[in-house]
C-alpha cells in the first residue's frame, strides 16, 4: 500500500496529463472542423473524439480520488465554492460537447454510406461555436482549481 505522500503525488501527475490530453483533443478538433475537411480528416476525428470521454471519464475518476483520498481531504474541497464552480464548469464542458460529437458521428454514418460526403457549411459554423464555448469553459477551470488549492472561496464556519 503506497503511503499517503506517494499517493497525492502519482493522482497530481495522472491529473494533469489527463488535463492536458483532453486540451489537445479539444484543439485538434478545432484545428480540423473546417470548410473542406477531407475524408481523412473525418476519419481522424472519428477517431479521436472517443478518446475525449474516456479521458474526460478518466478525469473524474482521478479528480474525485484527489478529492476524497489525497491532497487536502474531501472536508475541506466540499465546502470550497471555487471546487463547484470547477465542477459546474467541467459539466458545461461536458454538456457543450455532445452536440459536435453527435454531429461527428452523424457526419461518420453519413460519409460511411457516401465516400462523397461533406457536412454542411452552415452544420460546421455550428460545431465550431459549440468547440469554442467549450474551450471558454475549459479556461475557467484552471482559475477555479488555482483558487481553491489556496483555500479561496472556503464556505466553511
Ligand atoms: C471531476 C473533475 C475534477 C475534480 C474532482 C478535480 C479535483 C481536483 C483536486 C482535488 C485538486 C487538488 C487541489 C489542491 O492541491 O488542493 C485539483 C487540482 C487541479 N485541477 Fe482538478 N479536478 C477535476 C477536473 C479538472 C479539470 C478538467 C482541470 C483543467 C481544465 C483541472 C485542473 C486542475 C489544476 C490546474 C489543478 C492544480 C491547482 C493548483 O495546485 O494550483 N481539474 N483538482
Amino acid at each position: 500500500m503506497p503511503d499517503f505522500a506517494t499517493t497525492d503525488l502519482t493522482l497530481a501527475i495522472a491529473h494533469h496529463l489527463l488535463i492536458f490530453s483532453l486540451a489537445g483533443i479539444l484543439a485538434f478538433e478545432v484545428g480540423v472542423i473546417r470548410l473542406g475537411m477531407t475524408r481523412e480528416d473525418f476519419v481522424r476525428l472519428a477517431r479521436v473524439d472517443a478518446w475525449y470521454g474516456i479521458l474526460a471519464g478518466a478525469i473524474i475518476v482521478v479528480g474525485f480520488s484527489r478529492a476524497i483520498f489525497a491532497a487536502k481531504g474531501w472536508a475541506y474541497y466540499s465546502v470550497n465554492m471555487f471546487f463547484w464552480a470547477k465542477m459546474a464548469a467541467f459539466g458545461a464542458v461536458g454538456l457543450l460537447s455532445i452536440a459536435p460529437t453527435m454531429r461527428i458521428i452523424r457526419w461518420r454514418r453519413a460519409l460511411a454510406g457516401d465516400a462523397a460526403f461533406a457536412p454542411a457549411p452552415a452544420d460546421i459554423v455550428k460545431v465550431r461555436r459549440f468547440l469554442w464555448a467549450e474551450a471558454a469553459a475549459f479556461a475557467l477551470i484552471p482559475a477555479f482549481a488555482a483558487a481553491m488549492a489556496r483555500g479561496y472561496g472556503s464556505m466553511a464556519q
